[in-house]
């Protein structure tokens, strides 16, 4: 008889495992990044896509399963993929940042980005990570639970990715390379898109605008992604309020809000009843700027909720226009600042605690003084400068010969240095009058090493030279929890008491308010080199930003995989 049981529980067992197996699936890709005719505005523009489309393919998968992606470059400009979020959990091969983890894949060549999602539910996404090309060539990447395993929330009827954009009537890699030559800050967009199609409030655009169909009573989900390279959006739907259920593929303690806002890389799941009554109501964003007196684009990007029942719009003129929604004020900081106190994890979670490692980064502008022999040409910033940003006073560069990764594991010399600093090398009142002498970043490759293991706490302080305004910091290869965002200086003394240690939000970027700081909290569990970045693009650019090197640790599972067969070299 026992015999007999043990067997039986054998069997089970062996089932369980065979089952396990089964629903975890390997999805394969195909990327094809090519010059697509893109009709937008009025004009026919010719813009590197995925596979003809843009923006380019959603990716669906459940938790647990693998991506094989096989990118192949029939573009003209270099190229490289990031999946945005992910953690890449040993996988830092897979990670995608141009001359970081890789280097680029050149026209003609390809890589397959191979990888798999471990404890990752929602909404996040990929993007070209190289020169501005992540204008046109992005798209959804939606991890749905485990095969069986329900939302944490009421199952929605439909769902629908909400990819917001921006695009440039001007090839935008033109627009980066014309700013990279005078040292000046780039052209504003033309307009923004909800899945790459601006709206019926630009020219040339009503026909195309995207339309999203609800019948009456139901609950729909929304995957809010922003795609924008240079600007943080506000998002909303007339007459609709909105329940936030996650952001960057973790979920949240639901609340509600008529308005959100997003910054570019971060993601925000909600969702939207058609509790109204039936007619058509624009969906709607448009900027948040925080920068006093920068130039932005003003316009403002609709789709349209439209319910099933509605009187039919079909005969153009004798319908009435969709009801169009309030949206906050362009430098409604109050509003972003209410909102983001919002976030909660939804349950309670284990922060790291007994700090191995208390880091303090601030990240800002600079001007970078025309150096000698560059033609005045070349320095059209203000006062015949070039524009730079930069953390701790360091402005990124990144290599051209090697990627980070590659030096790192293969030990090769004189790519990068790991003496970032873990402080700022001067203190000074960062976010007030900031002395003009202080306003000249240094520009070099350090990475800050981090042990495998270590639990790291991270001040990001905002300064305010040249002009303050909220940068959007996001770090590869993990998580990180927020644990406290204010105004002003961060005084470790009193802001501590501010320190959400219980059920803080788990996010892969976050919004620095303007003339503010955060501190978010991780543990250094994921081998590799990592770029933490302004995604602003256009910070990016100008250095806002630094890469950890996480070393491997000593158990089997804590060491860096080893490079793919066919990892583009340089
Ligand atoms: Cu969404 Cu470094 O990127």
């Amino acid at each position: 008889m026992e015999a007999y049981n043990i067997i039986l529980l054998g069997l089970l067992l062996l089932f369980a495992l065979a089952t396990s197996f089964v629903d975890a699936k390997v999805h394969h890709h195909d990327f094809v990044v090519q010059a697509t005719k893109v009709k937008r505005l009025c004009m026919a523009h010719n813009r590197i896509t995925v596979n003809g489309m843009y923006p380019g393919p959603t990716l669906e998968v459940n938790n647990g399963d693998t991506l094989v992606v096989n990118v192949m470059n029939r573009g003209k400009y270099n190229v490289t993929i990031h999946w945005h979020g992910i953690r890449q959990l040993r996988s830092g091969w897979a990670d995608g940042p141009e001359f970081v983890t890789q280097c680029p894949i050149r026209p003609g060549g390809s890589y397959t980005y191979r990888f798999t999602i471990q404890g990752q539910e929602g909404t996040l996404w990929w993007h070209a990570h190289s020169s501005w090309l992540r204008a046109t060539v992005y798209g959804a990447l939606i991890i749905h639970p485990q095969e069986g395993s329900p939302y944490p929330f009421t199952k929605p009827k439909r769902e629908a990715p909400i990819l917001l954009g921006e695009w440039w009537n001007a090839n935008p890699i033109h627009v980066v390379r014309e700013a990279t030559r005078t040292g000046a800050t780039p052209n504003v967009s033309d307009a923004y898109t909800i899945n790459g199609q601006p709206g019926d409030l630009y020219n040339c655009s009503s026909q195309d605008t995207v339309v999203i169909p609800v019948d009456s009573g139901e609950t729909n989900l929304l995957r809010i992604i922003n795609a924008a390279l240079n600007q943080e959006l506000f998002f909303t739907v007339a007459n609709h309020k909105l329940t936030v259920v996650g952001a960057d593929a973790s979920y949240t303690k639901p609340f509600t809000t008529s308005v959100i806002m997003l910054g570019p890389g971060q993601t925000t799941d909600v969702l939207i009843t058609a509790d109204q009554p039936p007619a058509r109501y624009y969906i709607a964003a448009r900027a948040y700027n925080s920068a006093q007196g920068a130039p932005f684009d003003n316009t403002t990007t609709t789709a349209i909720l439209e319910y099933k029942s509605a009187p039919c719009p079909a005969k153009k003129g004798l319908s009435t226009p969709p009801i169009f929604p309030s949206l906050p004020a362009y430098n409604d900081t109050n509003t972003v600042t209410a909102f983001e106190a919002s976030f909660r994890s939804r349950t309670k979670v284990e922060v790291p605690t007994d700090i191995d490692e208390n880091l303090f980064f601030t990240v800002g502008l600079g001007l970078i003084n025309c150096p000698k022999g560059v033609r005045a040409r070349n320095c059209q910033g203000p006062n015949g400068t070039r524009f730079a940003a930069s953390m701790n006073n360091e402005s990124f560069v990144l290599p051209s010969n090697f990627s980070l990764l590659q030096a790192h594991q293969q030990g090769i010399p004189g790519v990068f240095t790991t003496d970032f600093p873990a402080n700022p090398p001067l203190q000074f009142d960062y976010t007030g009058n900031v002395s003009r002498s202080l306003w000249q970043p240094i520009k070099g490759t350090k990475l800050y090493k981090l042990q495998y293991g270590s639990r790291v706490q991270l001040v990001l302080q905002g300064t305010s030279i040249f002009t303050a305004e909220n940068h959007p910091i996001h770090l590869h290869g993990y998580d990180f929890y927020i644990i406290a965002q204010g105004f002003g200086n961060f005084n470790p003394k009193t802001d501590t008491s501010k320190f959400n240690l219980v059920d803080p939000p788990l996010r892969n970027t976050v919004g620095v308010p303007v003339k503010g700081w955060a501190v978010i909290r991780f543990i250094a569990d994921n081998p590799g080199v990592w770029l933490m970045h302004c995604h602003l693009d256009v910070h990016l650019n100008w250095g806002l930003a630094m890469a950890f090197l996480v070393e491997n640790g000593v158990g089997e599972l804590q060491s860096l995989e080893p490079p793919p067969a066919d990892l583009p070299v340089c």
